[in-house]
């Protein structure tokens, strides 16, 4: 059984162990689940190259671990429990053993089209339980699954399956999200029109039946390909160092890399992570609003409670569809016991006032989670006093794609609280700060930039095809540390408060954009010389994106300009990373190495011109008068 820490005398005690013995520590988590051959060492590691393993030798099937283990034991539980978008529509379970059954299927349709072991099959798809079937599919035959979130443009979609050279793609016909009807098949067509030649099926589900078009040397119909497949399907036996999964995220540089997460690393601390921050007991209804294209999804909608046997709901939609009441609805109907959402979703809803969480019984809370971002203190009042009405402990989780699962939060019920701080790490995570030259800071009461001095079984183990740029990013600016990217404060008592990025990553509605990313795309735009992308603090998104953009020429009409900038932006990336605000400007402030100095376009972009420090070794000191004057607000 994975150890379940019940109280603070406990966790202070594990964590100590944990640190004095990580691999004793991580030996006794890893010997709850089914292996087929045992490691030789669990772990071996250095952060130079860096070259981390852990249960070397050791051999396993993720899946098995998801399913056939719990067969005997809860075989006819309730696994997944969707909710579609409508609520109108009737909602639908798998237990245990239809998931078993619905995986395997899927498992022989993959491999009867050709896929086996180190293939990559890249996801365009809805939340429906299809997509995390045919997750579950890959990993049972050993083919590594790259989920694209199905907000992001064709152009995004074909960059990424190039990068990891793709075999499959696994679609949707449509995406029925709110009020909203999304092409999805159309879009992976597109994509696929881009150069995408290592794609030799596109395995298409059937969700709204509305017509797609249809190449037939290359299509496949799901309902053509799964339901006539054998229920049993023999998983193929992994390497706990083999990979898993590819994610894509943003970083403060170049094209988004492809993170690997392997599998019994992951395994082990998805499974580890998600009984003890979230404290599941056996019985109740977890739900994590996430979408499975983030890490969210993948660690704690499908990986992490289907390791630990849990009911997981999975939800098609949107927190504001049909009305914004439908969280709190679906927490009343499927009577939740344990909900996960991201502050921006708070905040929208808390923006739509209170009787819409007023009207539902919410008495089945047991605990609330936040992920993704800082939540600022307004929201976790809110998020305390209306939906858990006082007696719910909230768990800020602070992790990132990179760190596989959660590594700093309270475990619920367990963990004293304070507004906004993540507090403690989880057993076997040893956080510290740092300074701008690498020297620890000891001691409390401090702030630095965050970075975590010691392996963990889920991190990640290089990025997809460029080892050189996980070692670059993650492991160069501070040698024998993992860095985050983050800053972050330790309180007088050991608590860490994370304070967001340090680096040119911004935040906007939990979802991660590289400015250097929007940037390159409004530089599409033919009419675009130049720009400079920002955050800006949001209301409601937490970070909205403000561009400075520099004309070729002098701009007629400027409305028209900023909407052909909008849509360069949505077809080179997605909607998400529209700016909210576009400034044209003759110029960028730079300094005599020609470096932007984005220090003042945040303080402008902020609408604090206040102190904006000494500007006269900028090369071209005069532009910053021009920029704070049109400054949009
Ligand atoms: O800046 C931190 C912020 O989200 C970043 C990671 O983004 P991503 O890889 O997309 O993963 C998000 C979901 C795990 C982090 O570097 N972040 C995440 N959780 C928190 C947070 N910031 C503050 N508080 C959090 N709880």
């Amino acid at each position: 059984m994975t150890l379940q820490i019940k109280n603070l005398e406990e966790y202070q005690q594990v964590y100590a162990a944990s640190v004095a013995d990580p691999e004793g520590f991580w030996a006794a988590q890893a010997s709850s689940f089914h292996w087929h051959k045992p490691w030789d060492k669990v772990l071996e590691w250095n952060f130079t190259d860096p070259d981390i393993n852990w249960f070397k030798g050791g051999k396993l099937n993720i899946s098995e671990n998801c399913l056939d283990r719990h067969l005997d034991t809860r075989g006819d539980q309730v696994a997944i429990l969707w909710e579609p978008n409508d609520p109108e529509k009737p909602h639908v379970t798998y237990t245990y053993r239809e998931l078993h059954a619905a995986v395997c299927q899927a498992a022989n349709a993959l491999r009867a089209n050709g896929i086996s072991k180190g293939d990559r099959v890249c996801f365009y798809m809805p939340m429906v339980p299809e997509l995390a079937i045919a997750l579950l599919a890959c990993a049972r035959i050993g083919a590594i699954h790259s989920v694209v979130f199905a907000g992001f443009s064709a152009q995004a979609l074909a960059d990424r399956i190039k990068d990891a050279t793709c075999k499959m793609v696994v679609c949707s016909d449509y995406n029925d999200r709110g009020a909203k009807h999304i092409p999805v098949k159309s879009v992976v067509d597109e994509a696929l029109a881009m150069g995408c030649d290592s794609i030799e099926t596109v395995l298409v589900h059937r969700n709204t039946g509305d017509s797609v078009q249809w190449n037939p040397g290359r299509d496949k119909w799901w309902h053509e390909e799964v339901p006539g497949q054998a229920t049993s399907c023999p998983a193929e036996v992994m390497d706990a160092e083999d990979m898993l999964f590819i994610l894509y995220t943003s970083g403060s540089t170049g094209k988004p890399k492809g993170v690997v997460h392997t599998c019994g690393g992951y395994m082990v601390y998805t499974c580890f992570s998600f009984m003890n921050v979230f404290q599941y007991q056996p019985g109740d209804i977890y739900w994590c609003t996430a979408d499975i294209g983030w890490i969210t999804g993948h660690s704690y909608i499908v990986y992490g409670p289907l390791l630990a046997g849990a009911t997981t709901v999975m939800f098609e939609g949107v927190p504001t569809y049909p009305d914004p009441g439908r969280f709190w609805e679906i927490c009343d109907k499927h009577q939740v016991n344990q909900f996960y959402t991201a502050p921006t979703a708070i905040r929208a809803l808390m923006a739509q006032g209170d009787q819409w969480v007023e009207k539902y019984d919410l008495s089945s809370l047991h605990m609330l989670g936040s992920v993704g971002e800082p939540i600022n203190e307004e929201a976790w009042k809110w998020y305390n006093e209306k939906v858990g009405k006082n007696r719910c402990p909230i768990v800020d989780t602070w992790w990132q794609t990179e760190t596989g699962g959660i590594l700093i939060s309270p475990l619920a019920g367990i963990t004293p609280l304070i507004p906004c701080f993540a507090t403690l790490p989880l057993p076997g995570i040893q956080p510290i700060l740092v300074d701008a030259e690498g020297q620890e800071i000891e001691g409390n009461d401090v702030e630095g930039l965050l970075c975590i001095k010691f392996p963990w079984p889920s991190m990640l183990r290089t990025t997809y095809g460029d080892h050189e740029r996980c070692r670059q990013t993650y492991f160069a600016p501070f040698p024998n540390r993992y860095f985050t990217g983050d800053g972050a404060r330790r309180d007088k008592n050991g608590n860490y408060r994370i304070i967001g990025r340090v680096d040119d990553v911004i935040n906007v509605s939990g979802h991660r954009l590289g400015t250097a990313e929007v940037e390159n795309a409004i530089n599409q735009h033919p009419g675009v010389v130049e720009s400079a992308v920002v955050g800006f603090p949001h209301d409601i998104k937490g970070q909205g994106i403000y561009a400075y953009v520099i004309a070729g020429s002098p701009v007629a009409d400027e409305d028209l300009f900023r909407k052909e900038i909008l849509d360069v932006v949505s077809r080179e990336i997605g909607p998400i990373a529209k700016p909210d605000k576009i400034q044209i400007v003759s110029g960028l402030p730079k300094t005599r190495s020609g470096k932007i100095m984005r220090r003042i376009l945040r303080k402008v972009a902020s609408g604090d011109t206040s102190n904006l420090g000494d500007v006269s070794t900028l090369l071209n000191p005069e532009i910053v008068e021009e920029i704070m004057s049109g400054a949009q607000s």
